[in-house]
């Protein structure tokens, strides 16, 4: 099976692909792109947290193959000309990583975030980032990063 997309601004395309290989398969093992993790392959941690075609989704339970001719961003494509994102900065300047696992998808689901509504409120965010899990931190620097970036 071959998948031809947009990935980051770049057309990409990959042959071979396994029935059933998931979409951040292909990002981490086929194009070199490690940014969104794989921690549960279930949809239940955020960790692989991507846009397509403009939409936050778990990159995990995205078949390789519904990506065909979809615009693909990942936590490396915030970065714009190797300058990190604004919201990308906060979370190092909030201290909000730790292992770092859970950061890319936090800083997509951010992105995604502060897109939609520039100013949430506390409860939006965490309403927001719900689907975000961190088995390292307690939020809190989490939460700084969210309202620094929005600032
Ligand atoms: S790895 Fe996709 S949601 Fe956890
Ligand atoms: S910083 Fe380790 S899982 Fe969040």
């Amino acid at each position: 099976m071959r998948l031809a997309c947009t990935v980051n601004g770049e057309a990409r395309e990959v042959d071979g692909l396994w029935e059933g290989e998931s979409l951040l398969h292909v990002l981490r093992e086929r194009l070199g792109l490690p940014g969104a993790k794989n921690a549960c392959e279930q949809g239940e941690c955020g960790s692989c947290s991507i846009y397509l075609d403009g939409e936050l989704v778990c990159s995990c339970l995205v078949l390789a193959g519904q990506a065909e001719g979809s615009e693909v961003v990942t936590v490396e494509g915030l970065a714009e000309e190797g300058e990190l994102s604004p919201v990308q900065e906060a979370f190092l300047a909030a201290g909000a990583v730790q292992c770092g696992f859970c950061t890319p998808g936090l800083v997509v689901a951010t992105d995604d975030l502060l897109r939609r509504n520039p100013s949430p409120s506390d409860a939006e965010i965490r309403e927001a980032l719900a689907g975000n899990l961190c088995r390292c931190t307690g939020y809190e620097k989490i939460l700084d990063a969210v309202r620094a970036a929005a600032r």
